[in-house]
């Protein structure tokens, strides 16, 4: 979609407007919104209120042809709920509404016209940059390897989106920067829908080198003989049973002051977890792939930050391996010692995450971080503690930490993206206790997922830090399974909102 910003005033009606279709907006008490008023000038638009053929309920719609008064060929009109409370689901219903519609018309272009300044607690700003994301989520497509395309992309192709004229120049910042997130998603949807077997290790290194080329970002891909060099053991003893080679990626934007010090993002990226040795039950197990979303999306938020421009340090980190069972596979109750130094007893090989992770936060030490996060689909106790709404939000409980959380919270607020935070406590490390290394692996099924964040919490006291558990928001099982893009939304909100100062 070619998405601009139209603004109309008095002599430059947008009655006068030739489009394929415009899209207006009408309350659930029948009133009309402003712009619906003007194309209004014959009376039809209040009739066919009036006769009940629309009712204003959130995302209801109908479409209107050959109005007198108006040069567009079409008026869409959409229901955009109670007048003085449109809430965030009502606004986002009717985007998704006009969406449909648009994408089923005989036209090449339209005008959308619902008023952006009525969202309850929400300015303008936050209501375009939701009408762009939420317009490219109903156009994501997931046909690329099907050898039968799903049926042709028809409709609407260049949209007009229509603020007033006084914030015109502050609108297409706003469209230029909710794009750039947009394609930020789209890249973490595709990296993470695209099979095990074309979404390898080696593939994740090479697409971070594209973004890199093609955004002039720093770069480095370190392959196993630097992993080993690193002393990276527990990130190693993961790969073992894979045949593909483990990768570890570091993308630097450097868009703020040369001194400053960086944000840092690490991902998760197993490629397929099969649980190794401690072998996953076959159902579902396709879903697996999907455990690398933690690094698509850092590398999504790059393609999205790199587009803006962002006035901003940011250092990505992506350690990137296989987990599969093999005569050369991890065992449980192997002990393996970290970069850290501390050593480790792998009780449940298919606790991979944090044996990944744990080297990547050792290493970014060395960039002296303003902040680090990480992002992993870590465990499936996060799922059966939040749901599917929120991702898991973990840090340590101090001053500087609170800050952290509060602005990665208010970031998912902002963006419809959102964490909910969970204890980290001391007494939940007692669960770690290992008997013959300095920790394990596992802390047994009680607070599972607060027990995986206290693990990491052991690798990560050098410097200011908060953990996302992606595992039950990075994608959707079912009839609509598929990528989410999540949390790229959040990750973007919270570095925008950082390198504003
Ligand atoms: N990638 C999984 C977590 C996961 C599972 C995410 C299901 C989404 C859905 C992770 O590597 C894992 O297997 N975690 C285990 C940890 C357990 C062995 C302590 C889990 O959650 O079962
Ligand atoms: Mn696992
Ligand atoms: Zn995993």
């Amino acid at each position: 979609m070619d998405f601009s910003i139209k603004t109309f005033d008095a002599k430059n009606a947008i009655g006068l407007y030739k489009s394929g279709c415009i899209a207006v907006g009408i309350f659930d008490n029948g009133k009309l919104s402003s712009a619906a008023k003007s194309l209004d000038t014959k009376g039809t638009i209040t009739a066919a209120v009036k006769r009940g053929d629309i009712t204003g309920k959130a995302g209801s719609t109908l479409l209107l042809h050959g109005l007198s008064g108006t040069a567009a060929e079409r008026i869409l009109l959409v229901g955009l709920g109670a007048e003085d409370a449109v809430t965030d689901r009502n606004f986002i219903s009717s985007v998704q509404s006009s969406a449909r519609v648009f994408s089923t018309l005989g036209c090449n272009d339209a005008l959308f016209a619902l008023p952006l300044d009525v969202v309850r607690s929400r300015d303008s700003a936050w209501a375009l940059r939701t009408t762009v994301v939420t317009i490219r989520e109903s156009l994501y497509r997931t046909d690329e390897l099907k050898s039968k395309k799903d049926a042709p992309k028809a409709g609407v192709k260049k949209l007009g989106i229509v603020t007033d004229t006084t914030s015109a120049s502050a609108a297409k910042t706003t469209l230029a920067v909710s794009v750039a997130e947009a394609n930020g998603m789209d890249l973490a949807k595709t990296l993470g829908n695209l099979p095990p077997n074309i979404c390898t290790p080696t593939y994740l290194a090479s697409t971070a080198k594209k973004i890199a080329k093609e955004f002039k970002l720093g770069i480095e891909v370190l392959d196993r003989k630097q992993l080993e060099a690193l002393k990276m053991g527990s990130f190693l003893s993961v790969t073992n049973g894979s045949d593909q080679p483990p990768k570890f990626i570091v993308l630097k934007h450097m868009g703020g002051k040369a001194k400053a010090a960086p944000v840092v993002l690490v991902g998760k990226g197993i490629t397929f977890d099969t649980g190794g040795i401690s072998l996953k039950p076959g159902s579902g197990m396709d879903e697996m792939k999907y455990d690398m979303c933690g690094a698509a999306s850092v590398l999504g938020t790059f393609r999205a930050i790199a587009e803006m421009k962002l006035k901003l340090n940011v250092i990505g980190v992506i350690p990137t391996c296989e987990n599969m069972p093999s005569g050369s596979a991890t065992r449980p109750g192997d002990i393996v010692t970290s970069m850290s130094g501390q050593t480790i007893e792998i009780l449940n090989t298919d606790a991979e995450g944090r044996l990944i992770l744990c080297d990547a936060l050792t290493y970014v030490e060395r960039f002296k971080p303003a902040v680090v996060v990480d992002i992993a689909t870590l465990t499936g106790a996060c799922v059966t503690a939040l749901g599917h709404h929120n991702s898991g939000l973990f840090t340590r409980h101090d001053e500087a930490h609170d800050e952290l959380a509060h602005e990665l919270l208010a970031a998912g607020k902002e963006s419809n993206d959102t964490a909910w935070r969970m204890p980290i406590e001391e007494i939940y490390q007692e669960q770690l206790k290992s008997n013959f290394a300095d920790i394990a692996n596992i802390g047994g099924p009680p607070g599972g997922s607060i027990t995986a964040a206290c693990f990491l919490e052991r690798f990560t006291r050098k410097y200011t830090w908060a953990h996302l558990d992606i595992a039950g928001t990075a994608w959707k099982s079912g009839a609509a399974k598929g990528a989410t893009g999540r949390p790229v939304p959040l990750l973007t909100s919270f570095l925008m909102k950082r390198a504003q100062g």
